[in-house]
């Protein structure tokens, strides 16, 4: 049987000068299936088309649609309304990002900083012939790759985070999650004490708390804690 769900969403746009932070109420019949990308595009469409929040897979890959539900950033378009018993569901922009305006936020920003820190790219000293058969990587070593490539850089892992709520700088889950990746990498020549260089410091590796947040929140379920211990453990030995 369909019931009627409260949807509270916060709307403020930071670049009006009598625009003031408040919440906006909406009801809504819940259809089969629905998710929180369906129901704000009903709102849009019926109740309120100045309502803005980021979509653009709607399938969990692009990672633009994070925002904190009910208190737990979480990715709309995975999030099915049903799940919430009393059938009230509370929306806000994830922290730590610019607020662009209500839900949307620039994670993009954000995302290019790190990857500019972290310099996330192939560190080699080979040159590349394109016209030649690539080099073959060990299947088991490209998995590793791949496994911690899955990362859609949705920021849920950073506004879960007490450091980065502390600390402007602090590259979160998903920078050191960066960092695993090209160490895992056969084809990055990078050694310890060049990424010392680049994250050993309380704004990198050595600022996590520990606290779990980043790989409880982790839409892709990435093993975020076991890659932030183990770059620690590697990184605290370079002198
Ligand atoms: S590590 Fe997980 S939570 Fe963090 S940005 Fe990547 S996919 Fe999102
Ligand atoms: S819209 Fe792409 S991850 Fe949700």
């Amino acid at each position: 049987m369909s019931r009627k769900i409260t949807i509270k969403a916060l709307k403020y746009n930071p670049l009006s000068k009598i625009s003031k932070p408040h919440f906006a109420t909406y009801e809504l019949e819940e259809t089969s299936g629905m998710t929180l990308y369906v129901a704000l595009t009903q709102i849009r469409e019926k109740f309120d088309s100045d309502l803005s929040f980021d979509f653009v897979c709607r399938a969990g890959i692009c990672g633009s649609c994070a925002m904190v539900v009910n208190g737990k950033p979480s990715l709309a378009c995975r999030t099915l309304t049903k799940d919430f018993k009393d059938g009230i569901i509370e929306l806000m922009p994830l922290p730590v990002f610019k607020l662009i305006k209500d839900l949307s936020v620039n994670t993009g920003e954000w995302m290019a900083r790190m990857n500019k820190r972290v310099e996330s790219w192939i560190h080699t000293s080979k040159i590349t012939d394109i016209s030649k058969i690539e080099t073959k990587v060990d299947p088991a070593l490209a998995q590793e790759t791949f496994e911690l490539d899955r990362c859609i850089e949705c920021g849920i892992c950073v506004a879960s985070c007490g450091t980065a709520l502390m600390r402007e700088d602090f590259l979160g889950a998903v920078g050191l999650n960066r960092v695993a990746r090209f160490k895992a990498d056969p084809l990055d020549e990078r050694n310890d004490e060049d990424f010392y260089e680049l994250i050993g410091d309380d704004n990198g590796i050595f600022g996590c708390m520990s606290l779990l947040g980043c790989e409880d929140n982790c839409p892709k379920h990435l093993p975020l804690q076991n890659q932030i211990a183990f770059i620690r453990r590697k990184l605290s030995s370079v002198n």
